[in-house]
């Protein structure tokens, strides 16, 4: 087999970042040759910068690793970038300009005109859109963004409904686990016995994103989806696993069962490919009343399937469901690295 992709993790001590470290510990396409991380890391082996808070135990393989700054260069051929969206444009946008492939997971360059914000298994065409980098960054490098860790599955499970009936409009509650929040995250006084319904630019994250990542490549640019898309967001006592009760309208008059069948038989390009973190169903229905659960459901399909249920006609749009998915895995590093394990498959990389 071919040398691996040498791969730098930049936030690697963050919540996300383990997320990475753990993901990319024996993948058969990626080894970690470099982490960084803030001025607090920097210079210290991995295994001391980091407190690791993840089941199992830190990679052996990067503990004696090096923290360094998040500024090229840096051993490695990509970059997978967990770092808060604040100081992810500068950092991320000088390994662009550098030559490195920035594969984000933070918002800063998310809704960027010639960014793909991506989920393989939904808008694998825009990827087009790495064209239009190529002026930005002539040294070869190009920035990839998968999308906040609520839009995933709400517009993963809205994919497959909006291409076979159109969604005219959607409504969206969430509640999201703690670990959404990185750590320390959350204080723990203000999220015992309570619900926070406020989530900072998260709501305007999900209407956005959502049209953005349903929109039609045309003519070089995306074209936003046609449809009004309303969230709600809410931090819940809870580990990991977001939820979102979630009502739509659509553009004609549909069918339980051929609503249920759109989802349940919903396989694309990553599964078709075989693609090494691709789940063989991106999304699955569980019919019991009280499902889904975050603790029962999150890691369905190794924390990279969604899961739906509670799928009845609504009194007011036309149909809801309730939907969750990991936050840290499809919601984050999981969907990071089926990105770049997509931009091999479609030669996008090189070593
Ligand atoms: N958690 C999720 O479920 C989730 C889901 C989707 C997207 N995201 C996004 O992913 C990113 C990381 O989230 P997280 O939950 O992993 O956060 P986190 O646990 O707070 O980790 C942040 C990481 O960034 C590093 N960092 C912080 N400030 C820095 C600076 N000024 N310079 C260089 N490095 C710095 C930290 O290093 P130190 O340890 O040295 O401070 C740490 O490695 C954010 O953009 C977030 O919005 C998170």
């Amino acid at each position: 087999m071919s040398r691996k992709y040498r791969v730098g993790i930049l936030g690697a001590t963050g919540m996300v970042g383990q997320r990475f470290a753990q993901l990319l510990e024996n993948h058969p396409q990626f080894e970690v040759t470099a982490v960084a991380a803030s001025d607090r890391s920097q210079d210290r082996k991995y295994s001391d910068a980091c407190s690791w808070r993840l089941g199992g135990e830190m990679p052996a393989a990067i503990r004696s690793m090096i923290v360094q700054p998040p500024v090229p260069p840096l051993d490695c051929d990509l970059v997978f970038s967990s770092l808060p969206g604040e100081i992810a444009r500068v950092s991320e946008g000088s390994f662009a300009a550098d030559g490195y492939p920035v594969i984000s997971n933070s918002s800063a360059f998310r809704m960027d005109e010639n960014v793909p914000l991506l989920i393989p298994e939904v808008n694998p065409e825009h990827l087009q859109l790495l064209e239009l980098q190529q002026s930005l960054y002539p040294s070869g490098g190009f920035v990839v963004t998968n999308p906040n860790c609520s839009t995933i599955m709400i517009a993963l499970a809205l994919a497959p409904l909006h291409a076979a009936f159109g969604v005219e409009s959607c409504v969206a509650t969430t509640m999201q686990a703690l670990s959404g929040a990185g750590y320390p995250g959350v204080a723990s006084l203000d999220v015992i016995d309570n619900v926070l319904p406020y989530i900072g630019g998260e709501e305007e994250k999900i209407e956005s994103e959502t049209k953005k990542i349903l929109g039609r490549f045309n003519d070089s640019r995306i074209e936003a989806a046609p449809m009004a898309v309303s969230a709600q967001c809410h931090r819940v006592n809870v580990s990991d696993g977001h939820m979102a009760a979630v009502r739509v309208k659509f553009a004609r008059k549909v069918e339980l069962p051929e609503l249920r069948e759109a989802l349940s038989s919903f396989r694309s390009m990553p599964q078709e490919l075989k693609l090494h973190s691709a789940p063989a169903f991106p999304i699955v229905i569980r019919d019991e009343q009280d499902r889904p659960q975050p603790k029962h459901d999150r890691d369905a399909g190794n924390g990279m399937t969604i899961t739906v249920g509670r799928i009845m006609p609504d009194a007011v749009l036309d149909f809801r469901f309730v939907v969750l998915s990991h936050n840290v895995i499809r919601g984050a590093a999981g969907a990071a690295i089926l990105n770049a394990e997509m931009l091999i498959a479609l030669g996008h990389l090189s070593k």
